[in-house]
């Protein structure tokens, strides 16, 4: 990473911004291209106090210029840019075409036209899986994704594929799930129940969580997830190739609240299921981390209790610009 030329959309958001402090410290060049979408996790202050040692660029993945302008002379780029909002993509199902499809495809084919050579590294998603069909997923596993936003999260992942294997272009995938931590949105629910929860919980409020919270989910502290995507970036290995970046360990939702409660404040509460969430909730989610184990040499190295600790130090005396 040490010299590299780093090119991160959707820089100013959750992963993009713990990133691009990652890529920083690690000793890269770091242009960040964002839009700040006012319904994303976008936000000026996760960029605080590295403001001065990159560049910045407020732009769209929805312009073909933009990107294009961006891209010439870099080495690395990871696309976080993303319509990230299940219950979003259902109200606005064209947007998140545009963004999540079209955003994507004006990426690689920037990256064709401009930069061949440039290594990418995508984000996908642990939902568009959809129901589990065996235990547990793996990256050969069916995708019947539930929700909009998962449905073009697969499309978009399958062109990343599709420009390295028409056009040898050094593309990868690291499939993410349920991601908590520092500067993440914690004042909507709309961009995953986690990180709202920590919101409320840093406000001392309840968590309600939907009828017992049963399902099973791998959660994921976003400092590993970093570590994922620069290992991705580092090593030929991962051309053309999908991983899972998931931490190890299965949790139901109502444990994840109640360690919330323990670790961070507030307390939790049970409701019945709104139908409008029922139907894209897709369950039990079991993930296996072996191939990047295996291939990348990547492994989880906070647990919940640690993640949240670190989370809930980083949030509390800065609460005001989150919420
Ligand atoms: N957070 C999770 O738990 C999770 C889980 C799985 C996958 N992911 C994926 O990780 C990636 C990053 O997600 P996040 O959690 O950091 O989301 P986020 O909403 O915090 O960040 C997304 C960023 O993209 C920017 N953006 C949105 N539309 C844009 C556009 N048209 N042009 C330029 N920038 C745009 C936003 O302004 C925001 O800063 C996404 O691809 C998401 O699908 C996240």
């Amino acid at each position: 990473m040490k010299g590299k030329k780093v090119l991160i959309t959707g820089g100013l958001g959750f992963i993009g911004s713990n990133l691009a402090h990652r890529c920083l410290e690690l000793g890269a060049e770091v242009t960040v291209y964002d839009c700040l979408d006012p319904l994303s996790g976008g936000n000026m202050y996760n960029l605080h106090g590295i403001e001065n040692s990159l560049r910045l660029v407020v732009n769209d993945i929805r312009s073909m210029e933009g990107i294009s302008s961006c891209i010439r002379g870099q080495e690395l780029l990871f696309n976080c840019a993303a319509y990230t909002s299940h219950p979003n993509s259902m109200r606005e199902p064209l947007i998140d075409i545009d963004v999540n499809c079209k955003g994507t495809i004006n990426i690689l084919e920037s990256a064709r036209r401009f930069n061949p050579e440039i290594k990418l590294v995508h984000i996908g998603t642990s939902t568009q899986t959809g129901k589990m069909c065996y235990s547990p997923v793996d990256e050969k596993h069916p995708e019947f994704p539930l929700d909009i936003y998962s449905a073009n999260k697969t499309a978009s992942e399958k062109y990343v594929l599709v420009y390295a294997s028409a056009y040898k272009m050094r593309t990868t995938v690291v499939r993410l799930a349920n991601v908590f931590g520092p500067r993440s949105n914690i004042k909507t629910p709309d961009l995953g129940f986690m990180n709202y929860f920590i919101g409320l919980a840093l406000q001392g409020k309840a968590m309600t969580v939907y009828g017992e919270g049963a399902q099973l989910r791998n959660v994921t502290c976003v400092h590993d997830c970093v570590e994922a995507l620069v290992a991705a970036s580092a090593s030929p290995v991962s051309d053309g190739e999908v991983f899972f970046a998931v931490g190890d360990r299965q949790f139901s939702v109502a444990e994840i609240a109640r360690g919330i409660a323990e670790h961070v404040g507030g307390e939790v509460r049970f409701v019945d299921w709104p139908k409008e969430r029922q139907v894209i909730d897709i369950g039990d989610a079991v993930i296996s981390n072996e191939k990047i184990r295996k291939a990348l040499g990547w492994e989880p190295k906070l647990t919940l209790a640690g993640g949240l600790a670190k989370t809930r130090e980083y949030f509390a005396p800065v609460l005001g610009k989150y919420l």
